[in-house]
């Protein structure tokens, strides 16, 4: 299985879970699942991308996600969800 963390200099319009060892601890680690279930409820789970990334160095203020390019820094789980399903329902319009 191909390891999800890419190159994080590339543009990317998907969503991104920080997964270094402080967002991890602080939610992104039972995340990523949720976030996939979610693509799945709404039958977006092939038009939207997921990925990791390493330590975004701002591990204080963790931690981050970011939803089409735009970051969502220390929403916690619950919040950053929210923000997903919105954007997961502006795509099925
Ligand atoms: S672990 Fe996410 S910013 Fe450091």
């Amino acid at each position: 299985m191909k390891h999800p963390i890419i190159d994080e200099a590339l543009p990317f319009d998907g969503i991104e879970i920080c997964l270094g060892s402080s967002c991890f601890a602080r939610g992104n680690g039972d995340l990523l699942s949720q976030v996939q279930e979610m693509l799945k409820e709404y039958g977006l789970d092939n038009a939207i991308s997921i990925r990791g990334r390493l330590c975004a160095d701002g591990c204080s203020k963790g931690p981050h996600v970011t939803i089409d390019g735009i970051a969502h820094v220390g929403l916690g789980t619950e919040k950053v969800l929210d923000k997903i399903q919105g954007w997961c329902l502006e795509q099925i319009k």
